[in-house]
């Protein structure tokens, strides 16, 4: 039999054997009880057709057993009795009210006996070894409604945090029907990544699988070629050898001229203007949008998707989610359209990462004219929301703190006095001497935490720190916690750089993540700190800025804005 339709692991399969035994093509009029019938048919027609006992391995044990009853009791009815069927008098009596109340009693009993066994065996599932402590929740929902409550500071999310105070810091939940074990431990956390691929494989909700197409050959969530292409080519673009390279330069353009741009205009939100800056720069880089001279505004088209991403992963028409895989369908057409362009017009080539992918297509199979454009979409999205969200937490750290923003300008100050042309641009060896700077950004990175966790999926039962996690389940890696501990961070989110001055290398190695860790580590780290630090770099020998108004932060649990950061920027004399 061919492989015609896929059966994704943990499916349920219901084999509806009845339907072969009730088939009228090959028992006739077949619910007409008529044992003569058998004496036609051959041996092949019945063992296709007949599986009242199932079959395979587990067929019935008792088979033998039962039809002996069957037969016993047959032989003794006819050879010692005679029996007839009484036909019942007059209608359906009726049935006196006590007798309803009995029965609905009962409809009532069955029904909670039902749901309290249903909600035990949530509670309690079976699996080999020992479960973390915490609560699985109501079935299906789980913990889901407490996990999106949103939480008013940066500090860590409140569902983590009561939970650790409960229960310790590995413990069990449910969120949007998956059995979940978290952790906020960094032994089992590095465990845990440092088996990527063995024991677990990257698995991010179920809204994450159905959005970048979490399955089939080019998944990239397992670990082999597409990985590793993944990272490469990222690397490859935007890594250190890249940055020093050609980056440096670009970066330091496109951050002036939006700063400049910003200048001349009342208070912007900057949440808004660094998000379509992000946007168009990192799109350009990759397939080489052109925002000024682009119909479509594709920053917009992307902040609605990732808005209503973080919804119900419930694709019929008129839900959030819905909108969302549509809005992502025009976007993929269109980035498919531009790599069509392409492959047509060799004139249209940049040396980006595009034309990367393209060359590369004659040495990697997988490497299709629908893989590449949802590649280019998932660095994308890597990408877009991390960054800008970090930057704009920058503008509400240094609002709040005007003492960094003079030790910073001392810093940057001190850079450009040195050089031997005031108006040469930023070299890497500069950026290389910004110790201070450093601190901001590492600063920021650690509050920021932009991703509530790393989630992965357990591929085998294995032990860990004396629990077990059962094959199947998701692992929610809690980096933020050992990022806002109060034991290693002092009043961990009060925005302070100073405080890495005395953090050694070990503390700091343990303790900030804000990359990721193991093989699947952020390709964009460098990338994204040279981006920060340059942003500090022109923002403070060139500008002076005020906040004007907003600046509230939520964590839902990723972080939202409120009513923006609205930030006044003036060009310094
Ligand atoms: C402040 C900005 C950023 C932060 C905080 C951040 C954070 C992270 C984290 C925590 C991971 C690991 C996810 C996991 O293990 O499940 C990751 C992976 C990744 N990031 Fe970033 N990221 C940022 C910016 C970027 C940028 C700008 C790019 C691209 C230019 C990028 C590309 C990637 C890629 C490709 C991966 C997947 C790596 C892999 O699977 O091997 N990131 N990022």
């Amino acid at each position: 039999m061919g492989p015609g339709y896929t059966v994704p692991a943990g499916w349920t399969v219901m084999l509806v054997t009845p339907a072969t035994q009730l088939n009228p093509e090959t028992f006739k009029d077949p619910v007409t009880f008529n044992p003569w019938r058998w004496q036609d048919l051959d041996k092949v027609t019945i063992s296709k057709n007949f599986m009242p006992f199932g079959g395979g391995t587990r067929q019935c044990a008792g088979a033998e057993y039962s039809k002996l009853v069957l037969s016993a009791f047959l032989h003794t009815l006819v050879t010692k009795y005679s029996f007839t069927k009484l036909k019942r008098e007059g209608t359906a009596r009726e049935i006196p009210s006590t007798k309803m109340w009995t029965i609905g009693l009962a409809v009532v009993a069955l029904v909670v006996v039902y749901y309290t066994h249903l909600i035990f065996k949530w509670r309690s599932p079976k699996i080999e070894g020992v479960l973390p402590p915490g609560s699985m929740g109501w079935p299906l929902i789980g913990e889901t409604l407490q996990f999106i409550i949103p939480g008013k500071s940066l500090d860590l999310h409140p569902f983590v945090k009561k939970r650790m105070q409960k229960y310790g810091p590995i413990f069990k939940t449910s969120l949007v029907g998956r059995p979940i074990i978290v952790s906020t431990d960094y032994e089992m956390n590095k465990y845990i990544l440092q088996h990527e691929g063995t024991l677990v494989e990257l698995w991010y909700l179920d809204s994450f699988a159905k959005f970048f197409a979490l399955e089939g050959e080019t998944r990239v969530n397992a670990i082999g070629t597409v990985h590793k292409y993944l990272r490469s080519i990222t690397l490859n673009h935007f890594g250190v050898e890249s940055l020093k390279a050609s980056l440096l330069p670009k970066i330091e353009d496109m951050l002036h001229t939006n700063l400049a741009n910003w200048a001349t205009q009342g208070p912007v939100d900057v949440k808004q203007v660094i998000s379509v800056m992000v946007f168009n720069f990192t799109a350009n880089k990759i397939f080489g949008y052109d925002a000024e001279n682009s119909k479509e505004k594709l920053s917009e088209n992307y902040t609605k998707i990732l808005n209503s991403f973080i919804s119900l992963p419930l694709n019929i028409p008129g839900t959030s989610f819905h909108k969302c895989m549509k809005d992502r369908e025009n976007m993929l057409k269109m980035l498919k359209d531009t790599l069509m362009e392409r492959l047509s017009d060799p004139s249209k080539r940049r040396g980006d990462f595009l034309d990367q992918a393209i060359d590369d297509m004659k040495t990697e199979k997988f490497l299709t004219e629908d893989f590449i454009p949802q590649l280019m979409f998932g660095i994308l999205f890597a990408s877009f929301e991390s960054m800008s969200t970090t930057l704009t937490l920058t503008f509400k750290f240094l609002s709040e703190n005007p003492r960094v923003v003079e030790e910073l300008r001392v810093e940057h100050e001190a850079i450009v006095k040195k050089r031997e042309n005031p108006n040469s641009g930023l070299t890497w060896e500069e950026y290389r001497s910004m110790t201070f700077t450093q601190m901001v950004v590492n600063e920021t990175l650690r509050i920021s935490n932009i991703p509530p966790g790393l989630f992965r999926k357990a591929l085998k039962d294995f032990q860990v720190k004396g629990f077990t996690v059962p094959a199947g389940w998701t692992v929610m890696l809690v980096t933020p916690a050992t990022q806002l501990n109060p034991q290693t961070f002092k009043d961990p989110v009060t925005f302070n750089p100073w405080r890495w001055q005395d953090l050694d290398q070990v503390t700091i190695s343990k303790n900030f993540m804000p990359f990721g860790g193991g093989t699947r580590q952020c390709a964009g780290a460098e990338y994204s700190k040279l981006v920060l630090s340059t942003f500090l770099h022109i923002l403070v020998t060139n500008y002076s800025f005020t906040k004007v108004r907003g600046g509230d932060v939520s964590r839902t649990p990723i972080i939202s804005f409120g009513d923006g950061i609205h930030i006044k920027f003036t060009a310094r004399a």
